[in-house]
């Protein structure tokens, strides 16, 4: 199991609770958002983002995804979201967003570096993969920046069309590596 909380500043990483509904259907509603994501709904309708919510508690439960919250150290709002899938599916292990008013400020870097040192530190993984769109360089500079190495290329569909994907990954190995020089 993964815990409730961390601290990845400047953001720290929570449980998404009912509240945060209007805000995130705010944020992930906005077009530049949901479209390189697979999953995100554009149009984003009323209800679905307090249904996510909701089925976020029973994936937890189950150990099958770990969804935060992302929200500023400085002020608790909430900037994004990013989750955890120990078994991957096609898309990979992790996925996240940022709500468009926030992009440029290593809040996607810092949450995605708190949840790979959780999943390497706490559950029994030995790699974590995941993928970006090509014209998405942004997301694909944020997981670089997590250590993730290019792994190869694939095309899949994406919102009905065939597009191309770049697929990154990073080992346990790598990763206690990555930290290691940090450290020093
Ligand atoms: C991708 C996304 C999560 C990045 O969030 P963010 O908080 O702005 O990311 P960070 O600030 O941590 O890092 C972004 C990096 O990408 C770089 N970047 C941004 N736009 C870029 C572009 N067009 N080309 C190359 N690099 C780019 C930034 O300069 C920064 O790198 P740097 O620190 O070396 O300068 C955000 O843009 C987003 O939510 N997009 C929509 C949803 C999405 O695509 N999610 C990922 C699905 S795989």
């Amino acid at each position: 199991m993964l815990p409730e909380r961390a601290l990845a500043f400047p953001v720290t990483l929570r449980p998404l609770e009912p509240r945060d509904a209007p805000r995130v259907q705010l944020l992930a509603g906005e077009r530049a958002v949901a479209e390189t994501t697979a999953l995100i709904p554009h149009p984003y309708p009323d209800g679905a983002a307090d249904a996510w919510i909701a089925g976020q508690a029973r994936e937890q439960a189950a150990g099958r995804e770990y969804t935060y919250a992302i929200t500023s150290s400085d002020d608790g709002v909430l900037v994004g979201a990013i989750g955890m899938r120990p078994v991957a599916t096609e898309h990979g292990h992790l996925g996240f967003w940022i709500g468009r008013p926030y992009w440029g400020h290593g809040y996607a870097t810092a949450a995605a570096r708190g949840v790979i040192a959780l999943a390497f530190g706490l559950l029994d993984i030995d790699a974590l993969a995941a993928s970006h769109l090509q014209r998405n360089p942004a997301s694909g500079r944020v997981m670089e920046k997590c250590g993730m190495h290019l792994l190869g290329m694939e095309k899949r569909d994406h919102r009905g069309a065939q597009e191309e994907f770049c697929v990154r990954g990073i080992t346990r190995d790598d990763w206690e590596h990555l930290i290691a020089m940090n450290a020093a």
